[in-house]
């Protein structure tokens, strides 16, 4: 069972092919969740542009922060792998007093590979896919102290299917 406050920012961590918006889409309101994929298509027609990063975390930090002032939960679906990344939303949350929280989905990265290769959406290769999980063992030690107030790790599929949200009062 996963708690969270009823208002927190949560940031789902994991590498591409983790699972990440499958377990948005299946937890979440479509309109709780703010996905880097979603605001490179705003901001440059193209989901994958990967110039257009900066620019689509301006965005979505800024909705987010919007959303939080609002008192609305808000996930944020990205990989946030890295430690820039997941400031820039424990500033957002910090600036609206809403505790901001983590959720790790690790998957093995044959897994993770397997479903990357029959996506037409992505394009990346095993390598980017590695780098990716050495950033996922590398957050592992930091989220915590990076500010994030809870860290919940789903390990493995299993664990992944089988989680539940709680909201705490
Ligand atoms: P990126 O957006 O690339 O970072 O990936 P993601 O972490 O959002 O992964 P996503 O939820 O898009 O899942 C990747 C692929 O794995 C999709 O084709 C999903 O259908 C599949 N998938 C995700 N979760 C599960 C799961 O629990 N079981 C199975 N069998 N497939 C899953
Ligand atoms: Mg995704």
């Amino acid at each position: 069972m996963i708690e969270i406050p009823e208002l927190a920012l949560v940031a789902l961590v994991g590498v591409s092919g983790s699972g990440k918006s499958t377990f948005a889409r299946r937890h979440f309101a479509p309109s709780q969740v703010l996905s880097s994929d979603a605001f490179r298509g705003m901001v440059a027609d193209d989901e994958n542009d990967q110039s257009a990063s900066a620019d689509a975390f301006d965005a979505l930090h800024h909705v987010a922060g919007i959303r939080l002032r609002r008192g609305l939960l808000t996930v944020v679906d990205a990989t946030n792998l890295q430690p820039h990344a997941r400031a820039g939303l424990v500033r957002v949350a910090r600036e609206h007093d809403v505790l901001p929280v983590a959720i790790v989905l690790d998957v093995p990265e044959a897994v993770a590979w397997e479903r990357t290769q029959g996506r037409a959406d992505r394009t990346h290769g095993r390598q980017v896919l590695t780098r990716m999980q050495r950033d996922l063992r590398q957050s592992y030690g930091r989220l915590a102290r990076e500010g994030f107030r809870k860290v919940h790790v789903l390990r493995g599929v299993d664990e992944i299917d089988a989680a539940q949200i709680r909201y705490e009062k």
